[in-house]
């Protein structure tokens, strides 16, 4: 889903598929000919005239600026580097995860267990689900790609909403499909406008909830309105990412278990603070898990990932601790927005997103005191910012930063 910065959308590039004047003989004939052919071999055509089309109007994924390369342009220490880009766990990962993922390295010549067997039953057990409800990903974001193997062609339609997670329409592009992004006022993602957009088309709709980078939740009323009405040759996807940070979180595996065409993608890169793993899943009826299977690379998950997010899943306190940290810096940074008069979107999951008029400006003069922020230009959010929820000390540094810039704006 990524790629070299492709040209701009609209440029004229068309595929030409007539055969190549002298492709196959090259090296033989007389020496005109030969000099024809060298030419024709040489001659380097633009990358893009060879690529798939759909991918020169993609753009690249833009992740959270990386602390060591802040630090390295900023001439400071890793260390004073203060990191609320990426929604991670401010705590890091449980000490049992470290432990276990300590004790796999000394097995990893071998390769992985592919089906993932002992973390999907753990999962299941969890979930109230089987197993074979579950397939594993390199991330929630493989499972994500894996819908779109399965299920989209070029000409196909994905709905999602204004301002979701930008990896559905990235998704979309890449496989020739269009993303309608239905408006979503006040920030509130709006069902019934997905609802209305369904065309022939449509083959997936992704209802991330809560949302990233808005940090709205959608009720389970609305879900059940929602589902009751939704055609059953639609998947849809609830993207749960941010499940575990919520205090009554609305029941989607309902509809699984009822064995309708619904994806739900939960991630061990948030609460359990294991991002760098690169580990998340998806639940679903077995049928569609078995369709989602043979779009799979046999060993996606790595066996130190296994064995992390194994015992991170086992790890109740650390999760609660992570919830307690969150709830009180995601208060703490709301109250202390309210007090210098920001205005920001009241989140449930571990980020606020907060309008500070420049977002590209204010995330350069944050940066410049050691702070990394999001900004949401390329959410068709220029004003905005997404800061994570940090540890108490991060949250004061920025809040502190925050004042300085606003004040000297
Ligand atoms: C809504 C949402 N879905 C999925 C993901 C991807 O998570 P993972 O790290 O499991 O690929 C994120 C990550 O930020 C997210 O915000």
């Amino acid at each position: 889903m990524t790629s070299p910065n492709p040209p701009k959308v609209g440029s004229p590039f068309k595929r030409d598929h007539s055969p190549p004047a002298a492709k196959g003989n090259e090296g033989v004939g007389r020496p005109s000919q030969l000099k024809q052919s060298v030419a024709l071999r040489t001659r380097r055509e633009s990358i893009w005239e060879l690529a798939n089309p759909q991918l020169r109007e993609l753009t690249v994924y833009e992740p959270g600026k990386p602390i060591e390369e802040t630090a390295r342009e900023l001439g400071v220490e890793p260390g004073a580097i203060v990191k609320l880009a990426s929604n991670e766990n401010p705590l890091g990962p449980s000490p049992k995860a470290i432990q276990a993922m300590h004790d796999a390295l000394e097995n990893a010549h071998l390769y992985p267990d592919g089906s993932g067997l002992y973390l999907r039953k753990a999962i299941a057990t969890k979930l109230g689900v089987a197993p074979d409800n579950i397939i594993l990903g390199n991330g929630s974001n493989e499972v994500i790609e894996f819908l779109g193997h399965a299920f989209l062609n070029p000409g196909d339609d994905v709905i999602t909403s204004q301002h979701a997670f930008i990896v559905y329409k990235l998704l979309a592009t890449s496989f020739g499909a269009r993303a309608i992004e239905v408006p979503a006022p006040d920030f509130q993602q709006d069902l019934d406008r997905m609802l209305d957009a369904i065309t022939p088309k449509t083959r997936l709709i992704f209802v991330p909830n809560p949302n990233n980078p808005t940090g709205t939740l959608i009720s389970q009323r609305k879900i059940d309105s929602f589902m009751s009405r939704v055609p059953g040759n639609i998947i849809v996807v609830f993207d749960e990412a941010y499940f575990e940070f919520l205090n009554d979180p609305p029941d989607t595996l309902r509809y699984v278990r009822a064995g309708q065409n619904v994806a739900v993608l939960r991630t061990f890169s948030k609460i359990h603070g294991l991002a760098g793993l690169r580990i998340g899943y998806g639940v679903a009826p077995v049928d569609l898990i078995e369709v989602l299977h043979k779009t799979r690379q046999p060993f996606n998950v790595n066996s130190i990932a296994h064995a992390g997010a194994l015992a991170a899943l086992n790890d109740a306190a650390h999760q609660h601790e992570t919830k307690r940290v969150v709830d009180e810096g995601r208060a703490y940074l709301q109250d202390k927005l309210t007090e210098m008069k920001i205005q920001f979107v009241p989140g449930v999951a571990n980020f606020v997103m907060v309008n500070v008029g420049d977002g590209l400006a204010i995330f350069d003069q944050l940066l410049r005191r050691n702070i990394i922020v999001r900004p949401l230009k390329g959410y068709g959010l220029p004003e905005w910012v997404r800061i994570s929820v940090g540890t108490i000390e991060e949250n004061e540094k920025c809040v502190s930063a925050l004042r300085d810039v606003i004040r000297t704006q």
